[in-house]
């Protein structure tokens, strides 16, 4: 089966199609035949090849995808052919301590579908059952794709690791990737006050029409503490997600109210930063980590799609055969959301 992916880790030079096998669906499993796929940084991550994360070679990108359920494994009840599904890209093992409170991301294998498995980009994918979705009816094929990883990963971000509330204000640094376009929207629907702050006003229109209340721009001569300083009325912010890393991390943290919280899911642009500690202690404020979400948040977010409380973000969609040029949108300074690959 014909895949979009990589036979050797590096540069964007190494992205090509690739053959594996077609899977099958093992005890508790589900085959989907993909009608959507979609990148995530992680995809960049991946080609490039992440330390202690081996991975099958030749192999399929893709972590978000949509489909129709093709064929199942024993003990998988409740599907039929030819249903519309999404699925949740987060894999865990349902045995450990973790699973067994109820924390799926705490798993001691948790795995992330695309980075430690063969990915969504090809014609059929194999997940647990427990990670198939029945497609909410208002999304198209792309929007059902576009859903998964980052609306999870923004929904336990805000709410439950970065405990947000009604009424706080919360700041997002960068302004175009896919996660900041889903934590927008999840901001404003937990109530809070949101901005963003990113390097050049090019994606003010499209995150203001998300619903981002501010927009500052920081740069060497405006920086981003001070920006962020100003932009809160000088209280400083309850909420900060900065998945850039080494050159905002210090920054944000110095733009906190008392009592606040960064929240970091990613290091885009490096993943080393110094912190002075007595601004943490100071302020009784916390750098807090997440990763994707239990199982739980997951179909509470699913909820929230559905009802159409908060909308997949598309910055460009592509049948399969380009999918060279639709990664390279990954990164682009005028990118909006969420790349997406569609197939027949
Ligand atoms: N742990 C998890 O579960 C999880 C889940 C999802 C994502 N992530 C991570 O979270 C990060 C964000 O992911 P993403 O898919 O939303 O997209 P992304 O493409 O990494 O988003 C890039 C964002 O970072 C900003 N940025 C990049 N380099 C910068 C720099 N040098 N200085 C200032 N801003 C910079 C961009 O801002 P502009 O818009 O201003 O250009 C853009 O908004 C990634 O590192 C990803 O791996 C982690
Ligand atoms: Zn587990």
């Amino acid at each position: 089966m014909r895949g979009f992916g990589f036979a050797e880790h590096g540069g964007l030079d190494r992205l090509g199609f690739v053959e594996i096998a077609e899977p099958v669906p093992g005890p508790g499993e589900v085959r989907v035949r993909v009608r959507a796929a979609a990148f995530n940084h992680l995809d960049r991550f991946t080609l490039e090849g992440i330390p202690g994360v081996p991975v099958e070679r030749p192999h399929v990108l893709g972590s978000d995808g949509a489909g129709t359920v093709d064929s199942f494994g024993d003990g998988v009840t409740g599907f039929s052919p030819g249903q519309e599904v999404l699925l949740n890209p987060g894999i865990w093992d349902g045995t450990c301590e973790g699973c067994r409170a109820g924390h799926e991301s705490y798993c001691r294998n948790f795995r992330i579908l695309g980075e430690h498995t063969q990915g969504s980009a090809t014609t059929f994918v194999v997940v647990p059952a427990r990670n198939v979705h029945p497609r909410p009816e208002r999304l198209s094929w792309a929007e059902a794709a576009a859903v998964p990883l980052v609306f999870q990963t923004a929904w336990r971000a805000l709410r439950t690791v970065g405990a947000l509330q009604p009424g706080e204000q919360m700041a997002l640094i960068g302004a175009g990737g896919g996660v900041t376009t889903a934590a927008v929207q999840v901001g404003k629907l937990l109530g809070a006050r949101v901005v963003v702050a990113a390097r050049n006003r090019g994606k003010e229109a499209a995150v203001r029409a998300l619903g981002a209340d501010d927009f500052v721009e920081f740069d060497a001569d405006h920086p981003l503490d001070k920006a962020l300083w100003q932009a809160s009325s000088k209280k400083g912010f309850d909420v900060i997600v900065d998945s850039v890393g080494t050159p905002t991390l210090p920054r944000s943290i110095r733009a906190l109210a008392r009592g606040g919280r960064v929240v970091v899911m990613g290091a885009t642009a490096g993943p080393m930063a110094e912190v002075d500690v007595r601004t943490l202690f100071w302020r009784q404020a916390s750098i807090r980590g997440t990763t994707m979400a239990d199982a739980a948040e997951f179909s509470e977010v699913l909820g929230h799609i559905a009802a159409g409380r908060l909308r997949a973000v598309i910055d460009s969609s592509r049948p399969l055969d380009e999918a060279v040029a639709a990664f390279q949108r990954l990164g682009a300074p005028d990118l909006v959301g969420k790349v997406v690959l569609t197939l027949p």
